[in-house]
């Protein structure tokens, strides 16, 4: 019997693509595996490279700049893929936390700017309200969608300190994520999230990864494993799910102990 893809002949706009230990090329990788042609979109050029390698491997990718922080770009970029493949069937909203090459901003609540602010919840959570804005009316014209928003458990479900502008636009990104669920769900529209724990992406620093170690599983997760997650909830096996927020944690956040294992269990 053939075995058709998960995501076999749909149209995957991916954002936020530019490293290859990356959540969003992980992402890109099973989607392609799973049988999407893919739309690459970040404000880096090496957006261009990780399509290539995808290409190598015989994916069908197409790769586009846009600072999605600004509507206009957000614009334009979406009318030069529907140019490439007339329609977007799923769409993966990833980019955030970082522009490619730059370093996060860690700052105490009492010392936080109101550009730093403004800054926080723009690359996290305006970001994904403009593309989705952009995507949406097609979705519903046709009555087919997939809409994967990548929040975290920080904001949602914990926090972590000197975050808070981060935390407060992930757990926008999930009231967001409810809310358009509930607007689209009778055009065939899903939306879900997911809230990636310690992920050991290219970026982790050494005390995430130490953080990592003390979850339940023992370990950081690799960026695959929240693809794969992203990847089901992307295609038909997840239907019936929407409006969910699905965290991927390694039991992190279950835990009410938080002293060293070793001293407990
Ligand atoms: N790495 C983790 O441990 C972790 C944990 C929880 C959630 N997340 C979330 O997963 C997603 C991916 O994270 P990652 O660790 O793979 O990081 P990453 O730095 O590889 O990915 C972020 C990408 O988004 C792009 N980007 C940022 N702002 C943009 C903008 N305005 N316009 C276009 N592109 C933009 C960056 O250039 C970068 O390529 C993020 O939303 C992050 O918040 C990550």
């Amino acid at each position: 019997m053939e075995r058709k893809g998960r995501v076999e002949g749909k149209v995957a706009l991916v954002t936020g693509v530019a490293k290859t230990d990356s959540i969003g090329f992980a992402t890109a990788s099973v989607l392609a595996r799973e049988g999407a042609m893919l739309a690459l979109v970040d404000i880096s050029e090496k957006v261009h490279e990780c399509a290539e390698l995808l290409r190598a491997e015989g994916a069908t990718v197409s790769s586009h700049t846009a600072d999605l922080i600004q509507m206009a770009q957000v614009e334009a970029a979406v009318a030069e893929i529907l140019t490439c493949y007339g329609r977007i069937d799923v769409l993966v909203n990833n980019a955030g936390m970082v522009i490619f090459g730059q370093e996060e901003d860690f700052t105490a609540f009492q010392d936080l700017s109101e550009a730093s602010w403004d800054f926080g919840i723009a690359i996290n959570l305006k970001t994904q309200f403009n593309v989705t804005r952009c995507v949406v009316p097609g979705m519903i014209e046709r009555g087919y969608g997939r809409i994967v928003n990548v929040s975290s458990v920080t904001g949602p479900v914990v926090a972590n300190p000197e975050e808070a502008a981060y935390c407060a636009a992930k757990a926008g990104v999930l009231g967001m994520t409810r809310g358009l669920a509930l607007d689209v769900a009778k055009h065939g529209v899903t939306v879900n999230a997911v809230g990636p724990g310690w992920i050991a992406t290219g970026s982790q620093a050494e005390g995430e990864d130490v953080g990592g170690l003390n979850t339940p599983l023992g370990r950081s997760a690799r960026p695959e494993e929240v693809a794969t997650v992203i990847g089901f909830l992307a295609s038909d096996d997840a239907s019936y799910m929407t409006g969910q927020l699905v965290v991927v944690d390694g039991g992190n956040t279950i835990q009410e102990y938080k002293g060293p294992s070793e001293l407990y269990y």
